[in-house]
């Protein structure tokens, strides 16, 4: 990767407080002159973790770990140093100049990414200030399920005019309308201009583990067919080991142990604002060994997997036991991951069943799954 130089490094170093930056990830409390939290990369209820605000410099006791804010960013969301570093110039809104960087990234893969970023801004965008009856719409939708106020900045939810409108925007910026068909935004307009693939949706930007926008999920405002558009697969996005909301959720899984699979994109987000943090979705898909393995290094003790109450529900609970009967192999038993799953009851799912309930009555559902294998015998 291009370099970063020396200078901006000190930059971010200097607006990066190891204190702050570990406070937005953990509760943190001052002891004397230092201060003191639960260690995020393993499991504990006393506090192990020791930050001196004097050398900006860490130590878990319990684990040995240690280092400076780049080395907690690194290890915390399994980051490589520059990937840290603009990590945390973002989060401080500091631009830095690459060596060697260009405007537009060479590797193809790059290329999409810088596509699906710019698009999720885009559409971001015009779901805050867009104009006209639709985008209207897209905000009272979105509002009267209960995602208005800092959903859409959180989530970075977004509002698809269509019309051509993402494709003149994208050209404008110096993409390729092949790029843009790569990373499936746009559909080639059989003889005619490449059109935009999404059309009057609210869109659900899909960000993969370290936070970058790799594909989209478009829903219709209200009803209609399909309900969810997504993105295909791309060189970017493999939809069978994506989870929906894991950048989000991975501090939560390492510090409970604990992952919850739910089935919708709202789902997840229902899950955080209602605090239960540790919540993702797979995408329309079943659970696949890939996903385990991608939970196992976040969530060491448990994965729960929460099925709708509806019948498609129980469809996907069939699907979950068909392949957890096939993934019963020496390398699944290695993982030592506790496989479990409940379902919900009277038809809701869980955005319905915390709006109707309360976080606590799901965290006890929760709590009280099952194991997946003695969940199937029990529900014959
Ligand atoms: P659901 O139908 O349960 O949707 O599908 P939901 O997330 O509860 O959505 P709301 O609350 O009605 O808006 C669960 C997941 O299945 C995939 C999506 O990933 C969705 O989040 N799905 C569903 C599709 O890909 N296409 C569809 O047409 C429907
Ligand atoms: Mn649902």
């Amino acid at each position: 990767m291009a370099g970063i130089s020396d200078e901006d490094i000190q930059k971010v170093r200097d607006a990066s407080d190891l204190i702050a930056v570990v406070g937005e990830r953990v509760p943190v409390k001052q002891k004397g002159r230092d201060f003191w939290c639960c260690c995020p990369l393993h499991q504990e209820k006393t506090p192990s973790f020791k930050m001196d605000p004097s050398t900006q410099l860490w130590h878990c006791f319990g684990c040995g770990e240690g280092g400076d804010v780049f080395a907690f960013v690194m290890k915390t969301e399994d980051l490589t140093f520059p990937e840290a570093v603009r990590r945390l110039a973002e989060r401080a809104h500091i631009d830095i100049v690459e060596s060697g960087g260009r405007a537009i990234p060479a590797s193809q893969k790059a290329r999409l990414k810088e596509i699906c970023a710019r698009t999720a801004e885009f559409y971001h965008t015009q779901l805050m200030r867009g104009r006209g009856a639709e985008a209207d719409a897209a905000r009272a939708y979105l509002a009267g399920r209960g995602f208005g106020g800092d959903v859409p900045r959180k989530w970075n939810l977004g509002f698809a005019p269509g019309r051509g409108a993402l494709v003149r925007h994208l050209t404008q910026l110096g993409f390729k309308a092949a790029d843009m068909i790569a990373a499936n935004v746009a559909l080639d307009g059989r003889g005619g201009p490449v059109r935009d693939r999404f059309y009057n949706r609210v869109m659900f930007p899909i960000f993969d583990v370290s936070g970058d926008c790799i594909a989209f999920g478009g829903r219709v405002i209200g009803t209609g067919e399909p309900k969810y558009l997504n993105s295909g697969e791309t060189p970017l996005f493999h939809k069978s080991q994506v989870l929906y909301g894991l950048d989000h959720a991975k501090a939560a899984m390492a510090s409970s142990g604990v992952a919850i699979v739910v089935e919708g994109y709202t789902d997840v987000i229902a899950l955080h604002e209602a605090g239960i943090e540790n919540a993702v979705a797979t995408l329309g898909t079943a659970l696949t060994m890939r996903h385990i393995r991608v939970l196992s290094r976040h969530a060491s003790k448990r994965i729960v997997y929460l099925f709708d109450g509806d019948a498609a529900g129980q469809r996907a609970a069939d699907r979950a036991l068909a392949f957890i009967d096939r993934s019963m192999t020496p390398e699944a038993g290695r993982s030592q991951v506790e496989l479990v799953a409940v379902t919900l009851p009277d038809n809701l799912d869980p955005a319905e069943f915390v709006a109707a309930r309360g976080a606590d009555a799901l965290q006890a559902l929760v709590d009280g799954a099952k194991p997946l294998l003695e969940y199937g015998i029990d529900r014959r």
